[in-house]
């Protein structure tokens, strides 16, 4: 299974998701690999790091090039049982690649107009993918969604994501320093504190998402 975590808007937490759903798949015992389509390196220096601190279970990772990358998964896609893409922001063409071979899209983004915004013209290269492969899966993903209390603005978001047509996650990922603490470490905030909320939530969102 291949899922796209994707937005071509910058800072949403493609990079933590994608990294974190890698350690839970890999968890279950799926061969994983997770595919660093962003010059900036993240997903794959965090597996790198990851190796270094000889931490298990062992996730794979690619640095994609983006004129190969649609040829590089579907390649993978033989080898691995579960295989997650992390796109580089306002890069359309890996974006475009990617989605070809995907069976799943995550759309994580911030609360707040601005996010939902920046969706419209992403949501067209959505919409073009579904209709050449209707079952493409698609899940918008609020992440770091105020923990103190249900801020109006985490409902808006939800609202106005109705309002575009997008199924969004029946989880959303509460904005935690878990999720940063336990990146530095090379480790999924399930592994860094299991009983966390941070924990808690990304085990819900791995439930909806990958299986
Ligand atoms: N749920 C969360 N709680 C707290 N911090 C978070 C959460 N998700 C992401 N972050 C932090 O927000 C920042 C951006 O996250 P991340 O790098 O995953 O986003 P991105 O969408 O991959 O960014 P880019 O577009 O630059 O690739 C990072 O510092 C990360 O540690
Ligand atoms: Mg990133």
């Amino acid at each position: 299974m291949i899922i796209l975590v994707g937005n071509l808007k910058g800072g949403t937490g493609k990079s933590t998701i994608a990294f974190n759903l890698a350690v839970w798949s890999a968890y279950q015992q799926r061969r994983t690999l997770l595919v660093d389509a962003d010059p900036q390196h993240t997903t794959s220096d965090l597996v790198a790091l990851r190796r270094e601190e000889g931490h298990q279970p062992m996730i794979y990772s690619l640095v994609a090039e983006e004129r190969r990358l649609g040829e590089e998964l579907g390649t993978a896609g033989n080898v691995f049982e579960t295989i997650l893409v992390d796109i580089a922001a306002g890069d359309r063409e890996s974006f475009r690649a990617a989605l070809k071979d995907a069976d799943r899209l995550v759309i994580p983004l911030l609360p707040g107009q601005a996010d939902v915004w920046a969706l419209h013209n992403f949501m067209e290269l959505v919409h073009t993918a579904r209709k050449e492969k209707p079952s493409l899966g698609v899940i918008a993903v609020i992440n770091r969604a105020d923990t103190n209390l249900q801020v109006r603005e985490t409902q808006e978001t939800e609202e106005a994501l109705r309002d575009i047509g997008l199924p969004i996650s029946k989880i959303q990922i509460g904005n935690r320093v878990t999720f940063r603490r336990s990146l530095t470490e090379g480790l999924g905030v399930i592994e860094w504190e299991p009983r966390s909320r941070a924990a808690h939530e990304m085990d819900a969102l791995a439930r909806e998402v990958l299986l």
